[in-house]
This record gives structure tokens, C-alpha cells and sequence, in this order.
């Protein structure tokens, strides 16, 4: 029997990345989940506590000691590393934060947890990404390349930075093996998104928001071999948003 392939996953909690745990698990992965909070029993798929690192990637000491610990859980290999999780921090009644009212703390957050993070999470797991030939999906967003009239600028920034790093990363990892991409969701039904959506979404060519599964199974995709020569690249996943 073929072994079990395994996926580290971060942002694992709630919205785009629980659906992407279970498209995995129903595809009979180990997930790996990472996020602050700890393992929530209501979670039913076998072996998840032991499966669960908790990690704040906010803070980078204890990023590099969580992936000694979840590289001791690995046996070597890893098959898929899934950069999901991200912040997008809103001012006082949830208004957008411009370049002009961003503090340097909040730009900091930002930057840890949805774009440092990322790179030092596959570095850290390089030798078992490239033992198994694996692939890492950085999830970005339409936001990193327009202004968009909710998400602030620091998360618009990091955003268009991440897709810069899935290049860089796709050319670097490339020789070893690994391919690198990422997805860059619109609006997807989940906790992100800010009061106020459902305007935007009478302007979108599909009249809806996407929801969590429909990201997960892009995710699906560009970790499967259906995707074996495709690196490099952002998909969008958005509706026609961007159009
Ligand atoms: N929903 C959208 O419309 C949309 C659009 C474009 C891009 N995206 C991107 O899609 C990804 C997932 O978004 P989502 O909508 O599913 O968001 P969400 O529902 O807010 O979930 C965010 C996840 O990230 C984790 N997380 C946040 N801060 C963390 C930290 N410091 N350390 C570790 N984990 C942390 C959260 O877990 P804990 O709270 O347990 O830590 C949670 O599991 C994000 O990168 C987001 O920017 C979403």
C-alpha cells in the first residue's frame, strides 16, 4: 500500500483552511494543523490532537521552535506545506487601515505572520519538502494587487509581497524538486471578511461570495499531480473579481 502523504497546514482553525483540512483528510492525507488556538475536540478525524501544533506565527522565536516540533512529528517527509494563515486587522469600527493610520506594530504583525511566516515555515521543513518532492501553496489575495475599500494596506502589502516571495520561491525550490505556488481568494464566505461585503458583491460578474470549500479544492489541485508542472504561479480564485 502506497504510504500515507502528509500536509502541513497553517491557519487550520476556521474558514478556508478547516475546509482545506478536510479535503485533504477526505482524501486520506495526515494533516498537520497549525494555529493559535488549541485542538478543538469538536474536530472528529483520528489522530487530529496529536496532528495539531499550536503556533503563533506573530511571533518568530516561537515559529522556529514550533517547527522543530512539527518536524519530529514528520518521519522525513512532507508531501504539502499550506501557507494559509493571515491577518488583516481593521481600525475602530472595523475601518480600513490606510498607509496614513497604520501603526509600525500592526505593519509588524502583519508582515510576521502573513509573509515571514511562509518563507520561514518552508525552510524549516526544506529537507523533508524536498525529500518527498512536495509542493507549497502560499494563500495570497486579490487584495495584493489593487486597493481594495477593506482590506488595509499593511495586509495589501504582505499580500503582494507573498505573491513576489511564490516566484522567488518557485525559481529557488524548483532544482530541488518542490514546486511552489499560491491561490489568491476574492471573497470568501468566512470570518475575514468585513461589514459591508455584500456591496461588493452585487458588482461581481458571479453575484456571490465564494465559499471555503471552492478555495480548498484549488489548494487541492496545486499540491496533487494534476498539477506536476505547474510552479510558479497564482491562481485566482475569485469569481471574475479581477476582471
Ligand atoms: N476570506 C476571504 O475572503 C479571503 C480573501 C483573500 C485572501 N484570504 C486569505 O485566506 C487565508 C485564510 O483566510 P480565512 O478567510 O479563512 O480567515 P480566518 O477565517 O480569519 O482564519 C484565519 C486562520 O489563520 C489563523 N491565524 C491567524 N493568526 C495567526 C497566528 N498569529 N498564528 C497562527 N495562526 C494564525 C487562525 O487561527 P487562530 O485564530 O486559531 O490562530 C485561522 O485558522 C488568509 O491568508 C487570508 O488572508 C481570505
Amino acid at each position: 500500500m502506497a504510504e500515507q502523504k502528509t500536509v502541513v497546514l497553517t491557519g487550520a482553525s476556521r474558514g478556508i483552511g478547516h475546509a482545506t483540512v478536510k479535503r485533504f483528510s477526505a482524501e486520506g492525507w495526515r494533516v498537520l494543523t497549525c494555529s493559535r488556538q488549541p485542538f478543538d475536540d469538536r474536530c472528529p478525524w483520528p489522530g487530529g490532537e496529536e496532528n495539531h501544533i499550536q503556533i503563533d506565527l506573530a511571533d518568530p522565536s516561537k515559529t522556529v521552535q514550533a517547527i522543530e516540533v512539527i518536524r519530529e512529528k514528520l518521519n522525513g517527509r512532507l508531501d504539502a506545506l499550506v501557507n494559509n494563515a493571515g491577518i488583516s486587522p481593521k481600525g475602530p469600527d472595523g475601518a480600513r487601515l490606510s498607509t496614513l493610520d497604520t501603526d509600525l506594530r500592526t505593519w509588524g504583525q502583519v508582515f510576521h505572520v502573513n509573509f515571514f511566516a511562509p518563507v520561514v515555515m518552508a525552510r524549516g521543513l526544506q529537507v523533508e519538502l524536498v525529500a518527498a518532492k512536495g509542493a507549497i501553496v502560499n494563500v495570497t489575495s486579490i487584495a495584493g494587487g489593487r486597493v481594495h475599500p477593506f482590506a488595509g494596506a499593511a495586509y495589501a502589502t504582505s499580500k503582494a509581497a507573498l505573491a513576489a516571495l511564490t516566484r522567488e520561491m518557485a525559481h529557488d525550490f524548483g532544482p530541488l524538486g518542490v514546486r511552489v505556488n499560491a491561490i489568491a481568494p476574492g471573497e470568501v464566505e468566512t470570518a475575514i471578511l468585513s461589514p459591508g461585503t455584500d456591496k461588493i458583491v452585487d458588482q461581481l460578474p458571479m453575484r456571490r461570495l465564494g465559499q471555503p470549500f471552492e478555495v480548498a479544492d484549488a489548494i487541492w489541485f496545486l499540491c496533487s499531480p494534476q498539477s506536476s508542472y505547474i510552479s510558479g504561479t497564482e491562481i485566482e480564485v475569485n469569481g471574475a473579481q479581477h476582471v
